[in-house]
């Protein structure tokens, strides 16, 4: 079962900033996740949140920032008041990290509403550049238009089904849209993950990967239940 280092090790260091991701490599992840948005002069950075407030204590959105001032913002202040200044990364220095290692990388682009127009060429073209890099990649999206546009995009980038507020009645609908992206994992809350759920999945052929796991009981239950992955905040778990 793949161990992925959800935004990097974030139990242990602030989320998605370089020092999450070094730390998870020295953990010997090889499995990672991480969050993109495209800052006002179109940089892809990794960062969870749409707004600063959470992580910065800062009110703003970063497409409403061109990279350069985002980056002297602080986003370890959440994590402790002591951590030191961390800024928000551009995808390129965190694939620097982890691409060495990685089996696999997870890029899960956040464009609720479409918030930014064109987000999934720039990624889909970024990810092409360097061909160790598309072979781990898999593309992801709680939003799905965005999906659809990705697949567009790019036939052959392997792609994460992200299912969003999934019951056990709305599994077959979401089955249907993994199948209309080409996806070849559905990306599932753990809560719904549940033995016949993954069986399902397993039957259309996809990987079924579940998040987010921090609780060792429920990391065990996600092993018995046949999930072939978990996200989790503590790559060291297991
Ligand atoms: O991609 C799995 C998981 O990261 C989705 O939830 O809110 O942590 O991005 P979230
Ligand atoms: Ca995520």
């Amino acid at each position: 079962m793949k161990i992925i280092s959800h935004r990097g090790a974030s139990a242990y260091a602030p989320e998605n900033t370089l020092e999450a991701f070094k730390l998870a490599v020295k953990m010997g992840s090889k499995d990672f996740e991480f969050d993109i948005h495209l800052t006002k002069d179109k940089v892809p950075v990794v960062h969870h949140d749409f707004h600063l407030l959470r992580t910065a204590g800062v009110k703003a959105e970063i497409a409403d920032l061109n990279y350069a001032d985002l980056k002297k913002i602080n986003v370890a202040r959440h994590f402790s008041e002591d951590y030191k200044f961390q800024y928000i990364p551009r995808v390129e220095e965190v694939l620097e990290i982890i691409s060495p290692v990685a089996d696999f990388i997870n890029f899960e682009i956040k464009n609720d509403n479409n918030a930014y127009g064109g987000i999934e060429k720039i990624i889909t073209d970024f990810i092409r550049l360097k061909k160790d890099v598309f072979e781990k990649a898999v593309v992801s999206c709680f939003d799905y238009p965005t999906a659809k546009r990705i697949r567009l995009c790019d036939k052959e980038v392997k792609m994460g089904y992200l299912g969003h507020s999934l019951t056990n009645l709305l599994l077959p609908i979401a089955l249907k849209k993994a199948k209309e992206i080409e996806a070849s994992s559905f990306h599932i809350n753990f809560k719904i993950a549940f033995k016949m759920n993954i069986s399902k999945l397993h039957q259309a052929g996809l990987k079924v990967y579940a998040y987010t796991v921090d609780d060792f009981k429920d990391v065990l239950r996600m092993k018995e239940n046949g999930a072939d992955g978990i996200f989790t905040n503590y790559p060291d778990i297991i």
